[in-house]
């Protein structure tokens, strides 16, 4: 089945579509992720060699569906990033975001021009936030490991769980076998 999304980079016309996702979705959002409706701007002007955004959108409707960091990029001998991302009602638990962190992905491992040209990804998730750890356990990223205090959010900071993925591993087995795991 050809994916439901497509993706592309934020353009400046999207902010009125990007601040009326993140206020209907603040309930969703807030527990994991500060919540900053009129962010757009600020983001489009942090695109660069460390930071690069990809917005999913719904083929039938060219709704947005999601937004997609790919953030921390090091290049030389890494080639590595980290893939932070938030689902926006009234998309969110459709599958659809899955769809399309799939293809952000493939675009990550892409060689440039056409993709990023990076070798490993990373997601890091709270240890309670069980949408994102399903999300990363059904794209086939490996559990990694425990980094306490990673992150500041929500004024404190958070415990996380490593997740990652080289290309060497994309695409991934159809039956998810690359997950090492369970526990978490
Ligand atoms: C984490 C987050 C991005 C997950 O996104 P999502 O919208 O749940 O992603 P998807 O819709 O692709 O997830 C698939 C879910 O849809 C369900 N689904 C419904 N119809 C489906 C279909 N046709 N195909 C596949 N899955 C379908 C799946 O069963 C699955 O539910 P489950 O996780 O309960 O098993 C989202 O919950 C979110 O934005 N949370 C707040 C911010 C956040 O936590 N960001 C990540 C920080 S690490």
């Amino acid at each position: 089945m050809p994916p439901r999304v497509y993706i592309r980079p934020p353009q400046a016309t999207d902010a009125r579509l990007y601040s009326e996702a993140v206020v209907r979705s603040a309930d969703h959002l807030r527990p994991w992720n500060p919540v900053e409706p009129d962010g757009l701007p600020d983001l489009l002007r942090r695109q660069g060699p460390t930071l690069r955004t990809f917005m999913i959108f719904d083929r039938e409707d060219d709704g947005l569906v999601g937004r997609v960091n790919v953030a921390n990029i090091v290049r030389a001998r890494f080639r590595n990033g980290a893939l932070g991302y938030d689902s926006y009602l009234p998309y969110a638990g459709t599958g659809r975001m899955t769809e399309g962190l799939r293809l952000v992905v493939t675009r990550c491992f892409a060689p440039v021009p056409e993709g990023l040209g990076l070798h490993r990804l990373e997601i890091n998730v709270q240890p309670e936030n069980s949408r994102s750890l399903a999300l990363a356990k059904r794209l086939g990223f490996r559990h990694e490991g425990f980094s306490p205090r990673m992150l500041y959010l929500n004024d404190a900071w958070r415990d996380h769980e490593r997740f990652a993925l080289t290309a060497e591993e994309w695409p991934p087995a159809p039956s998810g076998t690359s997950v090492t795991s369970d526990a978490v």
